[in-house]
């Protein structure tokens, strides 16, 4: 048998942990790997592909991104093309190169749109099995994407240098993490980092309160706060930040609201507030333990689907176990924080605000 595999959508430390458990655990059952390049792209264009063998993938395990590449403007089903259509449907090509290739079923490793591409696929006759990736940990049916730990850590780390500078100037340090429409990682960077406020998109907050908290910390004697914000988080009654809007086959882009939330406190302190934006050096670098762990896990759980005929399935963390959930019952969805989440509890239970 011959399996393709593929990395679509952002890229997210422990991808190629993925791939390397891939490889190695098909090769121990005489399985051949083929890596498509560029997500659905190996499977639309010829020569977008190669075989991997375990030598292949020796060394990668550490490694950030993906050795295969990614893009999240491959969508088979509206493929943006420089025409005035806008975008083109490849789809019918994919199917005819997964056939041709001598393909028996593909390894989508991707977020909630790559899946859902996958899942198309696998309507389309295409044996698929999905591994959640992302660091937002906004994919339903899982406890974990790897990927999420690692920006976590990376954040948190992050905080602590804000703090030092923070408490030397006095100044209200605010700091704005990814997430798309979650607060995953502003919630657990921000308790694991001991921020003072910590805005979600679940929650939409009041600034005044938010001013509010700080200048309480103020008057106790701590004479600097640090703030973090998720880049989908918004005041309430407004709308979320962004820098593009959706057009043809891109989604839209977050960010810009902790600029503006720096800008409100500092005019509502009358405290010094500087922001700063962590951006993409969350998905860089290499995968904590803890992701390259679960990374091995899904890839040769993939592997095991794969064997056993499982397909128009995930992967996923139901801890202490990795289990197979039907990606129908997954895609489309978004995984948020809840309302009565007991980290959101916790952190309000320290005098943590969220601006409710
Ligand atoms: O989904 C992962 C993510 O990093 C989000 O947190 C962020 O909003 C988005 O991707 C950024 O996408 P891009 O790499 O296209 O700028």
């Amino acid at each position: 048998m011959r399996i393709g595999v593929l990395t679509g959508g952002g890229d997210a430390p422990g991808l190629n942990a993925v791939i390397r458990a891939v490889v190695k655990a098909a090769h121990n059952c005489g399985i051949d790997c083929v890596g498509l390049e560029d997500s659905f792209d190996g499977l639309i264009e010829p020569d977008r592909s190669r075989r991997l063998t375990p030598r292949d993938v020796t060394g990668i395990l550490r490694l950030g991104g993906t050795i295969l590449g990614t893009t999240n403007r491959g969508n088979p089903f509206a493929y943006p093309v420089a025409t005035s259509e806008g975008t083109h449907d490849y789809s019918d090509r994919v199917v005819e190169m997964f056939h041709k290739m001598g393909l028996g079923a593909v390894i989508v490793i991707g977020g909630d749109g790559t899946l859902a591409i996958g899942h198309r696929f696998f309507c389309r006759g295409i044996p698929v099995v999905g591994v959640p990736k992302t660091i937002d940990n906004d994919i339903v049916g899982t406890t974990n994407c790897f990927g999420f730990d690692t920006a976590v850590a990376f954040a948190t780390d992050a905080i602590d240098r804000l703090h030092t500078t923070a408490e030397a100037h006095h100044r209200i340090m605010v700091v704005e993490v990814m997430g798309r429409y979650t607060g995953w990682i502003a919630l657990y960077s921000g308790v694991a980092g001991g921020a003072d406020a910590i805005l979600i998109p679940e929650i939409p907050f009041e600034i005044e309160k938010v001013a509010a908290r700080l200048k309480e910390r103020e008057r106790l004697g701590a004479k600097f706060s640090i703030v973090v914000v998720a880049e989908g988080a918004f005041p309430k009654g407004g709308t979320l930040s962004l820098v593009e809007k959706a057009r043809e086959g891109r989604v839209e882009r977050l960010g810009g609201i902790g600029a503006q939330v720096c800008e409100a406190l500092g005019r509502t302190t009358g405290k010094e507030t500087r922001s700063v934006v962590l951006g993409h050096l969350q998905r860089g670098g290499a995968p904590t333990s803890f992701d390259r762990v679960l990374a091995t896990r899904f890839g040769a759980k993939a592997v095991e689907l794969v064997r056993s005929g499982e397909f128009g399935t995930m992967v996923a963390f139901a801890p202490p176990d990795i289990v197979a959930r039907r990606l129908d019952e997954v895609v489309g969805k978004t995984r948020i924080v809840p309302s009565d989440f007991d980290l959101v509890a916790t952190a309000k239970s320290l005098g943590v605000t969220f601006g409710d």
